[in-house]
């Protein structure tokens, strides 16, 4: 049995959380605790983790890259929720987001687990030149629906919240700053969400009615280039701060800039910036169709997530 400080007092479906310890994860598990299912997180550290959620919810330890650890986690679940972003400094990250897709997946399907709610990342499938980290993040969500287990995948951009990292990205840039050399990059056009709304989508998926596995693209009220992000940060802390085009930094050498001026490790803003190339915009409107949630746009995004850093 799972590693459990449980106390029973919780009724309803059981609910993992793949990913609880990160920044999506560990903000959609105060949502789950205030409603009524009981709440299994899945931690590599479990002892990070239990401090951090209530008592009544379990944490199991796992990894997605060691299959034998993740029975136990799915046994009983009726909703799994991943979460969970490698990122590593692995040079084959396009493998191991397989490998550990293919072995969770392979976990819920044995544990009849009944759906998979998964967070992945906005691009065009069609796209030749789509980066290899957000072509894994969709293949991520094409192994969850070849599992035969039910998938809800939604695809998103930027998220804007504090301790987000696309969002730290934009912050740290901004705040250190005074002039920028900019990169083609910045002018890609983009459709961030707020954290609010990306936590609004993963509850309302769960009791989305059955119906086949389902993507969703999901983003705010406004399409900006991510030079407009870093204006109206800018504008909204009060800082000056001049934008000049440079189109020839390529995505090397703003890897290594990013790492210069970010608290994101060089690898992980390669990765980052290999996929802020593509266009990552909302093609497809059905989740508006679909759920009774209208997100804001990128000044109240960025209005709240200044209010929570400063908090
Ligand atoms: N943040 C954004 O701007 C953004 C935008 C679009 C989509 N998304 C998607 O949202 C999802 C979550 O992103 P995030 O920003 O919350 O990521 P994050 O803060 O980097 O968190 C990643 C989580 O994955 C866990 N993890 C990593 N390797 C693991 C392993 N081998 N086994 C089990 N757990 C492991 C980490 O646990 P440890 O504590 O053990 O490291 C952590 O809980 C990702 O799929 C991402 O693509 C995020």
């Amino acid at each position: 049995m799972p590693d459990s400080n449980n106390s029973g007092i919780q009724d309803g479906p059981l609910v993992l959380v793949a990913g609880a310890s990160g920044y999506v994860g560990g903000r959609f598990v105060p949502r789950l605790e205030g409603v009524s299912v009981r709440v299994r997180c899945l931690a590599r550290t479990p002892d990070k983790l239990r401090p951090l959620v209530k008592v009544s919810t379990q944490v199991v330890p796992g990894d997605v890259l060691d299959p034998a650890s993740l029975a136990d986690a799915a046994r009983g679940v009726h909703t799994a929720y991943y979460l969970v972003h490698l990122m590593s400094d692995s040079k084959d990250f396009e493998a191991e987001d397989r490998q550990a897709a293919t072995n969770f997946a392979r976990a819920a399907k044995e544990a009849g687990v009944r759906r998979i709610v998964y967070l992945g990342g906005l691009g065009d499938d069609a796209d030749q030149n789509l980066s290899p980290h957000l072509r894994s993040r969709h293949e991520v969500g094409q192994i969850f629906r070849d599992s035969g287990v039910e998938t809800i995948e939604f695809r998103a951009g930027t998220v804007i919240g504090a301790g987000s990292l696309s969002y730290q990205l934009i912050e740290s840039l901004t705040n250190r700053l005074p002039v920028m050399l900019c990169p083609r990059w910045l002018s890609t056009p983009t459709q961030p969400i707020a954290v609010d709304d990306v936590l609004a989508y993963l509850s309302a998926a769960r009791e989305l009615h059955a119906g086949g596995s389902r993507t969703f693209e999901i983003g705010g009220a406004d399409v900006v280039a991510y030079a407009d992000l870093i204006r109206e940060y800018a504008r909204q802390k009060g800082l000056r701060r001049w934008l000049i085009s440079v189109p020839v930094l390529t995505p090397y050498l703003s890897g290594l800039w990013l790492a210069l001026v970010t608290p994101a490790t060089y690898s992980i803003g390669r990765h980052l910036i290999e996929g802020l190339k593509n266009p990552t915009v909302v093609r497809d409107a059905k989740a508006r169709d679909v759920f009774p949630i209208r997100p804001m746009g990128v000044k109240e995004a960025v209005r709240k997530a200044v209010a929570e850093s400063k908090a």
